[in-house]
């Protein structure tokens, strides 16, 4: 949906709206927009937060959950956000550059958590509570990361080592990090919203692609993509974001229990989303249309050869200190193989 569509779709709602509650009995809705399918780490999150809001709240609130793109595509829905057009998204850390918040890319770097536990002690921590802060000044706020998983590179021929993705066209999502990531290995990065990716790689506009297990079998990538390889070699999860003048023009007492809501759903999405990985990739295996390559203890050495440079390279678009303080809470060496 392009601009103009929205702000009048914004102009057209604000002539109608009502202030919070302005009939005594209504909900205050918050349409929560997302771009995956509804049975993935977040789509299933979103929808647990939908009814626990609803719980805690006691119907005062009544949150609207809009998948798979059907709202918005990827940049557009921060558009709409911004604009007030949706209440809340969860984009995927990977796509705030857009933004302007480029710290978020410290979670594209590969390899830089070995497990969820690792990761954890960064988003569930203060470093993440100090990431939150910076989209304030851009009209958001920031609840929650919610996980996905850990990234494996498909295509259509094998994917053993570093040089099998040369020159291949790899759609990745709109992130610096990313980008430097597929140069590395010698592939040419294509950055496109997640709802185009099945068609392009079906026509052949790209060749492969990176993403966790969840989004690959549910998006059916699977049916157009000959080879997958368990690389993980990165991770991919969200930020919880609202629209920051709707959130703090919240009852007080609204805004609690919804936090609290939020709290409750954190825990259970990051609960869920190691097991709907692992469930889906029973999934591809059971299709049989793709074939899964675990990487040897060798091949797995080469990848991260050819990709921990990137950390040094995108360190200052990422800020030192923030790295370094990454690398602290996690006990990550870049010199370490
Ligand atoms: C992607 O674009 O590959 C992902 O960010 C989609 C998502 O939201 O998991």
């Amino acid at each position: 949906m392009r601009i103009s569509r929205l702000l009048f779709a914004v102009v057209i709602s604000g002539l109608f709206a009502t202030p919070f509650a302005a009939l005594a009995d209504d909900p205050i809705v918050i349409k929560f927009s997302h771009v995956v399918a509804n049975d993935t780490p977040k789509g299933l999150a979103a929808e647990f937060f939908a009814k626990r809001a609803a719980e805690l709240t006691k119907g005062k609130v009544k949150v609207e959950v809009y998948g798979n793109s059907t709202l918005y595509k990827d940049k557009e829905e921060l558009e709409a956000l911004q604009l007030g057009a949706v209440q809340m998204l969860a984009p995927s850390l990977a796509k705030f550059g857009p933004l302007g918040v480029k710290e978020f890319e410290v979670f594209d770097l590969p390899y830089i958590f070995d497990n969820y536990a690792d990761l954890h002690k960064v988003t569930q921590g203060p470093i993440g509570k100090s990431l939150l802060k910076k989209l304030e000044p851009k009209g958001v706020t920031g609840l929650a990361f919610w996980d996905n998983g850990f990234k494996s590179f498909s295509a259509n021929t094998p994917i053993l080592m570093p040089e099998d993705l040369k020159g291949k066209k790899m759609r990745i999502q709109s992130s610096k990090v990313l980008e430097a990531q597929m140069r590395a290995l010698k592939a040419i990065p294509q950055v496109m919203a997640f709802s185009e990716v099945y068609q392009a790689l079906q026509t052949g506009v790209v060749d492969g692609t990176e993403n966790p297990i969840s989004n690959l079998f549910t998006q059916k990538f699977f049916e157009v993509q000959k080879h997958l390889a368990l690389t993980e070699h990165g991770y991919l999860g969200y930020a919880v974001i609202v629209n920051k003048k709707f959130w703090d023009g919240l009852p007080a007492d609204v805004r609690g229990q919804l936090e609290a809501a939020m709290k409750d759903t954190t825990e259970h999405a990051n609960k869920i989303a190691k097991e709907q990985n692992d469930k889906d990739l029973e999934g591809v295996k059971k299709s049989g249309k793709t074939a899964i390559h675990v990487p040897t203890p060798e091949q797995r050495r080469a990848f991260k050869k050819a990709l921990i440079p990137v950390h040094e390279e995108m360190a200052s678009r990422i800020g030192k200190d923030l790295l370094q303080s990454v690398y602290k809470e996690t006990g990550f060496d870049p010199s370490k193989l």
